[in-house]
């Protein structure tokens, strides 16, 4: 039987113990806050940003929401993030990407004080997760690990085909699997639209992680049997439905499943433990700036 990994219930699971370390903050007079940008009307960006505002909430974290008109001034959201980096309440920020095409992406990203860095964007923390010594991982990749950990699958020695090399999950998540560490020591091969022969590198794969943004892309018969399968992809397709569209993963499910010895479904897989690790984060970043 295919076990179909319940990221909700990895997710509500995590989000329970963060609720205790928020309480002991508390109890300290520390309420951890985390700011979230969004300088966009892209609709699954809006709800992406909703949804982090509803988790925070949830498990008592101050939320604080902060939009900008895509067509404002780049500057807006710099002096945004200058405010949000001196405000003592605010111990995570995140700043939703994609931002609009004028607005200088690295420069948003560099200006992120790195204590308060909840995505793990900043240069100075992608150089430290790669030294082995991270201070925020990146909230996909570090759910895929604990997805992973919580379905009993060890990476030790393990061959993972991860097939997208993007900077938010492919490579950091490339480089969380090769460390010397728990969720690591993993044999790594990192795919993407330049990669020559995709079946050849997933069929062998022991693991297959897919977050390239193509829907359906992996199907099953390019996968071994007994694999587990990670689906990072949450695409909007056109369908007939009451929204007109659906949500399907970059891994073609059905077909999939048939491989497969475990398998994540979209919705309800990745995307609750990217959101709770998000808190996690925030969590993290409190107790630091608390110290
Ligand atoms: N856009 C898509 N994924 C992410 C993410 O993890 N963080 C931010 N800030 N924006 C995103």
């Amino acid at each position: 039987m295919t076990e179909i990994i319940d990221g909700n219930a990895v997710a509500a699971d995590i989000r329970a113990d963060l609720q205790d370390a928020i309480s002991t903050l508390k109890d300290a007079g520390v309420t951890p806050g985390l700011a979230t940008v969004l300088m966009s009307d892209d609709p699954a960006s809006e709800t992406y940003v909703s949804m982090k505002q509803r988790d925070c909430e949830e498990v008592g974290i101050d939320g604080i929401h902060v939009e900008i008109d895509p067509e404002a001034p780049a500057e807006e959201l710099y002096e945004t993030i200058d405010d949000l980096n001196a405000d003592p309440d605010v111990h995570g920020i995140l700043v939703q990407m994609p931002v609009p095409d004028h607005v200088d992406t690295r420069r948003v990203l560099r200006s992120i004080a790195p204590e308060k860095d909840a995505d793990g964007f900043h240069p100075e923390n992608v150089g430290r997760l790669v030294a082995g010594d991270a201070r925020f991982k990146p909230c996909t990749p570090h759910g895929v690990q604990k997805l992973l950990e919580s379905t009993g699958v060890d990476t030790e020695g393990k061959d993972v085909v991860v097939v997208g090399r993007s900077d938010i999950v492919g490579k950091p998540l490339a480089n969380l699997l090769i460390q010397k560490a728990d969720g690591g020591n993993a044999t790594v091969t990192v795919c993407h639209s330049r990669t020559k022969d995709l079946a050849a590198k997933t069929n062998q794969a022991d693991i297959v992680v897919a977050a390239v943004g193509v829907p359906e892309l992996v199907t099953g018969e390019m996968l071994s049997d007994g694999v587990t399968v990670i689906d990072v992809g949450v695409n909007r397709v056109d369908a007939d439905t009451e929204k007109g569209y659906e949500l399907v993963g970059d891994v073609e499910f059905e077909s999939a499943k048939e491989k497969a010895g475990a398998i994540t479904p979209v919705p309800g897989g990745v995307g609750p433990m990217t959101r709770a690790m998000l808190l996690y984060n925030t969590v993290k970043a409190a107790g630091e700036q608390s110290d």
